[in-house]
């Protein structure tokens, strides 16, 4: 028997997909995803339809990689339209509640006048009674909060809904996954199983542990004998893994926002984005330099580049704790990570508010505030990482915009100073619709979106953060730049770029003042 047994190759993508789209967070919580199935998916898949050509154009244009488009050839538009069918049938409730939730927002916004909300109960759209409370701020505004831990429990989160599809990764680019719905094909497999299921730690698990290929097709419920599904696995062993027993604290860069660090005692990964493992001639990590165990994962927030639903699930066998930012709860702004990634199947996970200390080997993990990159919209799902450890300190800043140069002065008296440095600095995000419009309960004008948007700090800004927290060595991150990331975060920049400028000028003042600073690409090992 031991001659059958498998592994599972490095470079097969295994992509969680709901409603066969790319899953994340707003398509896991049932209202948000109610919204996005209205007023994204069913509105672009209609468009591809109605005339695929502009689609095919438009996506000639590498400026457009990140709009509204599928990526498919226009050959494929009678695929799209029965996906488009068969979600307008089984996503019937779906649209439904996505209908509901904007009658309740007109009707409140048309309404509450600061006096008693009591009387609009009976007034609330009967699929969303008891499921959503009536509330004011003290300002007098009306909101819904919605209750999400009841909304997961009832007929509008739809197990059935998920998947994931798996192929063969052979090189970096990889279409834009957030506008397009995945259709099968014989590249592209996909197994209708929920992501919670213990079988895809199964498969993930035999990238380093071979199995008969009858146990793994079992535990996925693939009966037939499926040439791709065999196509994907391997009696190669993958390359020994590195255990790490060094003194020093040691820090590799992942790409994109993914940072591990270890000691001999601990291991922690921020933001876990993971390149697949194929031959190229761009050095990176990948999955097989992980560790076998992963003490803690950290998330610092909820956009789609890092709470990626594709790594983590992939990790979920060897991670023990997820770390995730508290949230304000109710709002479809802000839905609850901790609850997404508890229905992506961790048991384990922690939410860390702004100032606290979680105690981990070797020293201390806190939770740090981390304003702006959202819009102005009220999310409080943000939160920037001081990792101590050994006596060393490192930031996992991510998109934090320092808008109010005053926070860092808090937060130095507080922390003191901080050893190393990793900041984005996206200074140019996109405008407020991009990623939040199929939410929007109120249509908003052309000046309030553009100027609304998600951005990271300039070099100004940056350098606030360094003259405060006073580090020696500043890293800004790739900020999607990694070739094998294109395909979610669409960033195409030039020398002119501003991102590009304005982190170019920080690592410039940076290294004057005498800072080990660079921007990183690809991947990077430093000890402390
Ligand atoms: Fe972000
Ligand atoms: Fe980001």
């Amino acid at each position: 028997m031991t001659d059958h047994k498998m592994y599972l190759k490095q470079n097969v993508v295994i992509e969680p997909l709901i409603n066969q789209w790319y899953a994340w967070s707003s398509l896991l919580s049932p209202a948000t995803a109610a919204m996005f199935i209205a007023n994204h998916h069913l509105k672009v898949m209609q468009s591809f339809v109605n005339s695929p050509q502009i689609h095919v154009n438009a996506l000639k244009n590498p400026a457009m990689l990140g709009g509204p488009f599928i990526s498919y050839e226009a050959g494929r538009s009678g695929e799209i339209r029965t996906l488009m069918e068969k979600t307008t049938r089984e996503q019937a409730h779906m649209l439904e509640l996505a209908t509901a939730i904007k009658t309740l927002h007109e009707m409140l916004i048309a309404e509450a006048d600061g006096c008693s909300l009591e009387s609009m109960y009976l007034r609330i759209p009967d699929l969303l009674k008891g499921f959503v409370e009536l509330v004011y701020d003290l300002n007098n505004y009306p909101a819904v909060r919605f209750i999400e831990g009841l909304l997961y429990r009832s007929r509008y989160y739809d197990l059935s809904s998920q998947s994931i599809g798996l192929s063969p990764m052979f090189k970096d680019e990889r279409p834009f996954t957030l506008s397009s719905p995945k259709l099968e094909d014989d590249s592209w497999l996909h197994v209708r199983i929920p992501f919670r299921s213990e079988a895809i730690d199964e498969l993930a698990k035999m990238k380093d542990v071979p199995q008969p290929l009858e146990y793994v097709k079992e535990a996925l419920g693939l009966d037939e004998q499926n040439r791709l599904f065999s196509s994907f696995f391997t009696t190669v062993a993958p390359p020994p893994r590195d255990d790490y027993e060094d003194d020093a604290v040691r820090i590799r860069y992942f790409g994109h926002a993914c940072l591990l660090v270890q000691t001999k005692h601990v291991s922690i990964l921020s933001d876990p984005v993971v390149s697949y493992g194929y031959p190229t001639d761009f050095y990176r990590y990948t999955y097989s330099d992980l560790p076998e165990r992963i003490d803690y994962v950290v998330l610092t927030h909820n956009h789609q580049d890092h709470c990626m639903f594709e790594s983590l699930l992939q990790l979920r066998h060897k991670i023990k704790t997820v770390i995730v930012p508290k949230n304000n709860g109710g709002s479809l702004a802000d839905v609850s990570m901790k609850m997404v990634v508890e229905q992506l199947g961790f048991r384990d996970v922690r939410e860390i508010d702004e100032m606290e200390a979680i105690e981990v080997p070797d020293g201390k993990i806190i939770g740090l505030p981390f304003l702006g990159e959202h819009a102005d919209l009220n999310v409080r799902s943000k939160t920037a990482y001081f990792v101590q450890l050994r006596g060393k300190s490192m930031l996992f800043a991510a998109d934090s915009n320092n808008i109010d140069p005053e926070l860092y002065q808090h937060i130095h008296e507080a922390i003191g100073n901080v050893d190393v440095l990793f900041l984005g600095m996206e200074c140019e995000g996109a405008p407020l619709s991009w990623l939040y419009g199929p939410l929007l309960t109120k249509p908003v004008t052309r000046k309030m979106d553009q100027s609304r948007r998600f951005s990271g700090s300039d070099c100004a800004r940056g350098l606030g953060i360094v003259e405060k927290l006073k580090p020696t060595q500043v890293y800004v991150y790739a900020m999607g730049q990694e070739p094998w990331l294109t395909y979610l975060t669409s960033i195409q920049y030039t020398e002119t770029s501003r991102p590009i400028v304005e982190s170019n000028k920080l690592v410039a003042s940076c290294q004057d003042q005498g800072l080990v600073s660079i921007r990183l690409y690809g991947h990077m090992e430093l000890f402390l």
